[in-house]
């Protein structure tokens, strides 16, 4: 079949698209590295789907907002007098200026450059000498926003199916988290920028294999990479992945400095679970939080920033347990997020060698595979 200029993937890449897990192979290097496969991302995925940022919690109060840098757009977020939460691409009716930077709480967005103003909806209300422009009426253009678990996603073509609708089935799963999910608020943020290319870190917050390498002595005593293993096999919108604890093994954390989560499964005792939502948002569940490490792609191929942000149940604060809880989760991050980078930053750099040849998946790899699946459907289309 003969290839047309608007097929981004090559007949090879396409190739692997509905293979078996036995029998298909990684992703190629060039579909991490190629300046231009990025910029079909971009357009593909990243300005189609919902894209996570940070948690609604950390904006709280009507006029707080906070600007993020993702794929290389500025966004704009903030919560109106009206307590919903909006945003904006960060960009100037006037000269193209970015209207606000940081965070912070406002009752309206000056532009530094020549002082254009506009409400907490991005209606353009104040312009110096230039009345008329106001009279005729802008607004900064919005992208749709949506929660989840309290987490904050956008939208910037507007179009993709609300969360609720998208993620129904993971709430069925998640009941006892997706219940209380929008009153949850969050514990610490620690933001990891990296320098290699976002689907590494996807791919990896996937699987729990590399428990046995990466973690080994952090965490392969308590969740064994070994035992790691799936039963989604449907996976259009999300998938996951357990980790049974191992025997006698001590719980990571300890649960007298915040609130567990009402009528908790079973499973809870014997098993973390993991999750992750495409394109950009793997997730764990603990019995007292939910923990997020959100991807969030830079300007280029080999910009990231993966985002640590753990969120418990308000009440969790008044526990006389929390601030070491607190303490102790953050120190967690610390340490395992820094083990995942080290094998993102040499895959990077390995991916622009020749002699790098994709390799296949363990069947510990089953969220990996998934995902990259869901990648090249998305990519092919
Ligand atoms: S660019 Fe914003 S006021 Fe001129
Ligand atoms: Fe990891």
């Amino acid at each position: 079949m003969a290839t047309t200029d608007a097929q981004i993937l090559h007949a090879h890449e396409l190739a692997l698209l509905g293979m078996d897990i036995s029998d298909a192979r990684g992703l190629p290097a060039r579909l991490y590295t190629d300046p231009d496969i990025y910029e079909a991302e971009k357009e593909t995925i990243f300005r189609r789907q919902w894209m996570p940022v940070f948690h609604q919690s950390s904006i709280p109060n009507p006029g707080d907002y906070r600007v993020v840098q993702v794929y290389g757009e500025s966004f704009l977020f903030v919560r109106g007098d009206d307590r919903k939460l909006r945003g904006f691409h960060n960009i100037c009716l006037h000269r193209g200026a970015k209207v606000a930077d940081g965070s912070g709480t406002c009752s309206r967005f000056r532009c530094p450059y020549h002082t254009w103003t506009y409400d907490l909806k991005g209606n353009l209300i104040g312009a110096p000498e230039m009345a008329h422009v106001v009279r005729e009426g802008g607004a900064l253009r919005e992208v749709s926003v949506d929660t989840y678990l309290g987490y904050v996603f956008f939208n910037d073509y507007g179009n993709a199916p609300p969360l609720s609708e998208k993620l129904a089935g993971l709430s069925e799963a998640l009941a006892p988290w997706a219940s209380v999910g929008d009153q949850l608020v969050e514990l610490f943020e620690i933001h990891f920028p990296g320098e290699w290319n976002w689907k590494l870190a996807m791919e990896n917050g996937l699987e729990g294999y590399h428990v046995l390498g990466s973690h080994y002595e952090s965490a392969q005593h308590i969740s064994p990479g070994e035992l790691t293993y799936s039963e989604i096999t449907e996976y259009s919108d999300w998938t996951g992945f357990n980790m049974p604890f191992a025997e006698g093994a001590p719980r990571a954390f300890g649960t007298d400095g915040a609130v567990p989560m009402d009528d908790l499964p079973e499973w809870a005792e014997r098993e973390s679970r993991f999750f992750g939502i495409w394109p950009s948002f793997p997730f764990m569940i603990a019995p007292e939080f939910v923990g997020a490490a959100i991807i969030i792609p830079g300007a280029t191929a080999g910009e990231v920033d993966v985002v640590w942000v753990t969120a418990v149940r308000p009440e969790s604060k008044d526990l006389p347990g929390f601030a070491e809880y607190q303490a102790e989760q953050i120190e967690f991050a610390k340490t395992i997020q820094p083990e995942d980078n080290y094998p993102c930053e040499t895959m990077w750099e390995n991916l622009h060698s020749p002699s790098f040849v994709p390799g296949p998946y363990a069947k510990q790899e089953v969220g990996t595979y998934q995902f990259d699946q869901w990648y090249l459907d998305q990519m092919a289309s």
